[in-house]
């Protein structure tokens, strides 16, 4: 069995942006469970459905299936579901059988993300949720896009938590010497399954990614503070400013450029991940042409590591038996990561003690 990370189910998992979702029906496959999505008539809530039909399995987000008011009318033989998957009408009879039911999920939009829980939903709690109010502020402007991944997600997660990649994966883009050769600090708070990984470069080259959009001429002071919020989310606070500039952590920093850099990583079957990409900034908000060039370039970053992911997992499916891998300090965040999937996934496959 090549590389591959087993799934923490009791979480939260961003399955789509806000706006992907609406009056037409919409699947995602999320932890390998397909799922219809779409919103009510009246005051747009998400509903997270099982996308197959009970009868014959029929993928109810494929046409002709469709709405009719809040209903899901299967476009095979028109078997109905109401928001709560309970099947309330089938062709031929009246009674419709006990059992005609397809499951629904919960689910949570918050921050422009559609968050959905595949787990016992008696566990799912909202307020459990990372936050990532930048990407629906205002004040910020975003650009963003999924990319999907033949790749086990435990690989995007290593390749995130890593960024000394930047310098050779991604030089011309976002690398520079500098990321490569400067130590990283890694804390990890166990119990929250948080993971901070930083680097701040003192006196860097600029990359094009910040010196086109920022028009910062020269050598920058160059800070990332990576927060991974096991198992989904994933926050990369980017500062940037000519070196001698002081930044405030308060975003007060004369000069400093604020970025903020979002994944959701959202492992949709085994060996499949769905890569969520956003980039956010305060600063430039009213260029379109900083807007386009950010959102053009990032695309361009993220399909680097989508071609560098999709070989090394094909790469690692050829190994006949199990191979040794070498970690160094750089892997340090990666591997505190690693141990806390580890136990997320654990917990999940727990028998869970209801209170009675
Ligand atoms: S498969 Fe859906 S009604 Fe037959
Ligand atoms: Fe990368």
């Amino acid at each position: 069995m090549p590389h591959m990370t087993a799934f923490a189910r009791n979480q939260w998992y961003v399955a789509a942006y806000s706006h992907e979702v609406g009056r037409e029906l919409f699947g995602r496959r999320v932890l390998g469970e397909p799922l219809v999505f779409y919103r009510t008539e009246g005051d747009g809530t998400v509903i997270a459905l099982n996308d197959r039909c009970v009868h014959r399995r029929y993928p109810l987000s494929e046409a002709p299936t469709r709405l009719d008011g809040d209903r899901v009318v299967c476009g095979y033989h028109g078997f109905t579901y109401d928001t709560t998957g309970t099947c309330v009408y089938v062709p031929g009879q009246k009674r419709i059988p006990r059992t005609a039911r397809i499951a629904s999920y919960p689910v949570v939009e918050q921050d422009s993300l559609v968050w959905v829980w595949i787990g016992d939903p008696d566990l799912a709690d909202p307020r459990s949720i990372p936050r990532a109010r930048h990407l629906d502020s205002p004040g910020w402007v975003t650009v963003r896009g999924m990319e999907p991944i033949a790749c086990d997600y435990g690989l995007l997660v290593d390749n995130l938590l890593d960024l000394s990649h930047e310098t050779y994966l991604h030089g011309g883009y976002i690398g520079t010497p500098e990321v490569a050769e400067t130590p990283i600090t890694t804390e990890v708070d166990e119990g929250a399954g948080i993971v901070r990984v930083s680097r701040h470069m003192d006196d860097a080259e600029c990359p094009p990614f910040y010196a086109k959009s920022t028009g910062i001429e020269g050598r920058i002071m160059r800070w990332q503070d990576i927060e991974y919020h096991a198992p989904c989310l994933y926050l990369l606070h980017s500062r940037v400013a000519p070196v001698g500039v002081v930044p405030e952590v308060d975003g007060s920093d004369p000069g400093g450029f604020h970025t903020e850099i979002t994944y959701a990583i959202t492992p949709s079957g085994d060996g499949e991940v769905y890569d969520f990409w956003a980039v956010s900034r305060d600063w430039a908000t009213d260029d379109a042409e900083v807007t386009e060039f950010l959102r053009s370039n990032n695309h361009t970053v993220v399909m680097q590591d989508v071609t560098a992911l999709d070989l090394l997992q094909r790469t690692l499916g050829t190994e006949r038996h199990g191979y040794q891998e070498l970690s160094i300090n750089i892997d340090t965040g990666g591997l505190a990561a690693r141990r806390i999937l580890a136990r997320l996934v654990e917990e999940g496959d727990k028998p869970v003690e209801k209170v009675l």
